[in-house]
């Protein structure tokens, strides 16, 4: 059985962006109120006194995006001053990050993965539904500015849509060549925008990167990381390649977490709540830590079953009910 001692914490299901296939243009979605998240203060209690006990040593910030919620510096000293984190890391879409940069690292941070679809503001723009010209710009800022601040390894998720930005595989693909960054292409699921995927389809990672091959060649690689990426690196490049491919190739029996949403529910896998339990509610209705450790080690305990059937249903082939931004990337 896989250690499950990774967990993806999201912040705040809200987004400054609306990016295509996360939220389709005209989607209502029921935000959660701010009397609903957890707090802070819970999610410290929560670590320290449940979460870390039973095994969890790893963390991810997420969201929606994480930037967005008040006091994120703060927290983020809070969990890397825990003597048990091992690893502290930050998913954004990098458009608040430039003047926050510098705060995180001071804060302890040392790991951020960001979501660049594009290298072209005008496609950029399309895809995170045409918010103003210069978000592209704002965002490369933030990349560049993380990158001077010195935040290694410094990620790029790129979701791969065909006919949207497959033709600019081999432009992402050459930022590594002469920058310490690692971009990851991901295949696209259908989650969130359905009729999107329905329309579009998706790219097998292995389609990507025989692209690659034939343009300069494929060795595997490395890069430190706890996702279910497969490293690759141009021979002689700065960066190394990463494929995350949930479609293609289903990595659900070498899963290593569990998501706590920005309401406080613990969920045993991305695609499947069955079993979930809302930490904030129990907490606030003063259930021990003691029990919560026991509920909590019973999940973990179910996690391999959860997983299977999520596998045999097929869930990855069918349609979820909720935006990635909702889940909690
Ligand atoms: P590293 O620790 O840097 O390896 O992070 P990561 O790859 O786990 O994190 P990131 O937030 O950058 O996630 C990248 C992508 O991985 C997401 O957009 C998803 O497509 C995919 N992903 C992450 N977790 C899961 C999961 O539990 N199940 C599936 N199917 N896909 C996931
Ligand atoms: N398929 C694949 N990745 C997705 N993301 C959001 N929606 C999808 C989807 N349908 C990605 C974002 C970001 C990460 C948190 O999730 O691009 O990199
Ligand atoms: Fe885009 Fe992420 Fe925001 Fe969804 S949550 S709209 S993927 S930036």
């Amino acid at each position: 059985m896989n250690t499950i001692d990774y967990l993806r914490i999201s912040l705040i299901d809200r987004c400054n962006f609306r990016c295509n296939y996360c939220m389709p243009e005209g989607t209502e979605l029921d935000y959660i109120l701010h009397q609903d998240l957890l707090t802070f203060e819970e999610l410290m209690i929560l670590l320290k006194q449940v979460l870390i006990p039973v095994g969890f040593t790893r963390f991810r910030l997420t969201g929606g995006e994480p930037l967005l919620r008040p006091g994120i510096v703060d927290l983020v000293r809070g969990i890397t001053a825990l003597p048990e984190t091992q690893d502290l890391a930050l998913t954004t879409n990098a458009f608040l990050l430039a003047n926050l940069a510098e705060d995180l690292y001071a804060a302890g941070l040392r790991r951020i993965n960001i979501s660049l679809d594009s290298l072209h503001p005008g496609t950029f723009n399309q895809i995170i539904g045409n918010r103003g010209r210069d978000r592209w710009q704002q965002v490369w800022g933030g990349i560049q500015v993380a990158h001077a601040v010195g935040f290694d390894p410094l990620k790029l998720n790129v979701v791969v849509i065909p006919g949207v930005n497959d033709h600019e595989i081999l432009d992402l693909a050459a930022l590594t060549l002469e920058r310490c960054w690692h971009i990851r292409f991901i295949e696209f699921m259908p989650i969130g925008n359905g009729e999107l995927f329905d329309h579009q389809g998706w790219i097998p990672s292995e389609e990507l990167r025989e692209k690659i091959r034939a343009r300069w060649g494929l060795i595997e690689a490395n890069v430190k990381g706890n996702g279910p990426a497969d490293v690759f690196q141009i021979p002689g490049a700065q960066g190394t390649l990463g494929f995350i491919s949930q479609m293609s190739e289903c990595f659900c029996d070498r899963c290593n977490r569990m998501r706590l949403s920005a309401d406080g529910w613990l969920r045993p896998c991305l695609l499947n709540e069955e079993g979930q339990i809302n930490l904030k509610m129990a907490l606030r209705q003063g259930v021990p830590t003691e029990m919560l450790r026991h509920w909590v080690q019973d999940l973990i305990n179910l996690k391999p079953e959860i997983n299977f059937k999520q596998r045999e249903s097929g869930t990855l082939t069918g349609k979820y009910g909720r935006t990635m931004s909702q889940i909690g990337g």
